[in-house]
């Protein structure tokens, strides 16, 4: 049911109720007041008629009563009766053929009371009459009863016009009460009504509706809240709305493709510039990834990356572009956010950069070959003083052809993606290896201990394991000067672990993150004298990294140190 239909149902009922009982009010108490006028009438009467009466009774003379009430010649019924209830008299009827009227009730009320009282049916005169009885005393004794009758056609007249009247003036109030109501209910609801329909258009979006309360109720207090709190939504709005543009045209304005998918649908909700230009596609949102990317690499990685749900960062190709893709999670509301990053341009630096290098330093082996080969010529007939000058222009030498073939060996593995891996005992490898730095091993006066098995085999590219056991050992040798070297090699969770571990010199801790560093050395001095470049442990990260293994190292200074290599069994 609505607003209106209730308020204006319930202001009728009450304007009715209270219409209907005013009504019974007025009426019961209009007849009850004629009533009493109509019965203080009769009393008087009786009092005045009774003396008369009296005397009748006190003789025994009921004719002489009879005729005495008849020639009274009054609009009043007068009737006589005895204590058994007999009609001793009676001014309208014929005495005799009357019934007796002991039962009447206002005889009854007499016989108790004194005085009885009664507006009933009249069996006698077929009409509804007004009784009134008293009792008559003949020297203190009950003699019998007087009883004063009275048609008044006029009570029912009163009560018939008295009817009609508020019959009528009811139907003219109800007509009233509805009009009324109708306005008052209009009245009230009209404001809740304005309400309402600003209340629908601020939800369809129309922030500019505004209320103009007309009375000071708490209806106006509300209007006030309502214009109070549009404004404040419709300044919300538009620094949202704001914030949105500057935060879409910083979006479009950035070169890295950037667009949005909801990971449920798997549509594209959201994308740049850069990404509708570089696809040629004027909107690409509400389509699918997998329709607008047709490439398998992409649409693979992004499908991965919804079913695990973890952020994603790759390189791509994508139309001979080299693009650094990343992937990241918005976890609220479901949605994915990827980001491409075309670096074939940095990719082409790197290139040049190292194309450079790798020709720079083939350029360089051919005059240290020279260099080299002159130096031992001259070495046979060098006069003594000149021998150290020769020395030192080896040693230099030496270290140029280090730094050299350990850049071309960077260089070389750069361009690798993956080994060649073959059936090899790991075991006899390290043998080998051991062999190779017996002298020096000797010359410093060290242990090797073999902490491994024999033919302990495995699928690795022999050639790069070498690298790696070989740089190990060779810092390890030059970074100890007494105690041992400890080889230790297991198969542990389908991996290849190598251990190579030294009671060297250590590792101050705030190295540690760094040694992995190209041309990174702790000592510089110490390195120059022994040769080092600070390539080598490059390298073998490089190569552990192509093997798709893990490395990593403990020192303690002055100690000892220890590199460990993991490396997957299977490719
Ligand atoms: N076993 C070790 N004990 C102590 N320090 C080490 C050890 N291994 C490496 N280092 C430190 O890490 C640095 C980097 O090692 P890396 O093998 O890369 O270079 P390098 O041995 O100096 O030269 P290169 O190996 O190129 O001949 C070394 O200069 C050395 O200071
Ligand atoms: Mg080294």
């Amino acid at each position: 049911m609505k607003l209106f239909s209730k308020l204006f149902w319930s202001f009728l009922t009450v304007f009715l109720l209270f219409a209907i009982i005013f009504y019974i009010f007025t009426y019961k108490n209009v007849n009850s007041n004629y009533l009493d006028a109509s019965r203080h009438y009769l009393e008087e009467y009786g009092n005045i008629i009774q003396a008369g009466i009296i005397s009748f009774v006190h003789s025994g003379d009921y004719e002489g009563l009879d005729r005495y009430i008849h020639g009274l010649n009054t609009q009043i019924r007068i009737t006589y009766i005895d204590l058994d209830g007999k009609v001793r008299a009676d001014s309208d009827k014929d005495k005799k053929t009357l019934e007796n009227h002991a039962d009447r009730p206002e005889i009854i009320s007499a016989w108790e009371n004194g005085t009885g009282f009664a507006w009933r049916f009249s069996t006698s005169v077929n009409h509804k009459m007004l009784y009134f009885a008293e009792r008559i005393m003949v020297e203190d004794v009950t003699a019998g009863f007087l009883r004063l009758s009275f048609y008044d056609y006029q009570i029912e007249e009163l009560q018939k016009s008295l009817s009609q009247d508020m019959t009528k003036y009811l139907i003219i109030g109800v007509m009233i009460s509805l009009i009324l109501t109708y306005f008052i209910s209009r009245s009230f609801i009209k404001p809740i009504q304005m309400l309402a329909s600003a209340t629908k258009k601020l939800s369809a979006g129309d922030f500019s509706v505004r209320l103009n309360p007309s009375s000071k109720d708490e209806l106006y207090d509300l209007s006030l809240s309502f214009n109070i709190m549009t404004d404040k939504i419709d300044k919300l709005v538009q620094e949202i709305s704001a914030q949105k543009e500057s935060l879409r045209n910083i979006i479009d304005n950035i070169n890295e493709l950037l667009w949005v998918i909801d990971t449920h649908t798997e549509k594209i909700t959201m994308a740049n510039k850069a990404f509708s230009r570089f696809l040629g596609i004027e909107d690409p949102t509400n389509k699918h990834f997998w329709e607008i990317f047709r490439n398998m690499e992409i649409n693979q990685l992004i499908k991965d990356a919804i079913s695990d749900r973890k952020a994603v960062i790759k390189e791509v190709n994508i139309r001979e572009h080299i693009c650094h893709m990343s992937i990241y999670f918005h976890q609220e509301n479901g949605s994915m956010i990827i980001l491409l990053h075309d670096i074939s341009p940095l990719r082409q630096l790197e290139k040049v950069k190292r194309d450079f290098v790798i020709n720079a330093s083939h350029e360089l082996r051919t005059p240290l070959a020279s260099i080299k080969g002159y130096t031992e010529l001259l070495k046979r007939n060098v006069s003594p003083e000149n021998e150290n000058i020769l020395e030192a222009i080896e040693r230099n030498n030496q270290r140029l052809t280090f730094i050299v073939n350990d850049i071309l060996s960077l260089a070389s593995l750069e361009d690798i993606s993956s080994l060649d891996r073959e059936k090899a005992n790991v075991s006899t490898l390290l043998d080998n290896a051991a062999n190779i730095f017996k002298t020096r091993l000797e010359a410093k006066n060290l242990k090797l201990k073999k902490n491994y098995l024999p033919n302990v085999y495995a699928l690795i590219d022999i050639f790069r394991f070498e690298q790696i056991v070989n740089n190990l050992i060779d810092n390890a040798l030059k970074y100890t000067s007494q105690g041992s070297i400890t080889l230790s090699l297991v198969i542990e969770n389908k991996n290849l672990v190598f251990e190579c571990k030294d009671t060297g010199i250590g590792i101050p801790e705030n190295s540690l993150s760094r040694i992995f560093e190209r041309f990174f050395v702790i000592n510089k001095s110490h390195s120059r004298k022994s040769g080092g470049t600070g390539l080598g442990l490059s390298i073998v990260k490089h190569v552990v990294q192509l093997y798709g293994g893990e490395i990593s190292v403990k020192s303690v200074l002055n100690s000892g140190s220890s590199f460990k290599i993991s490396i997957p069994l299977e490719p």
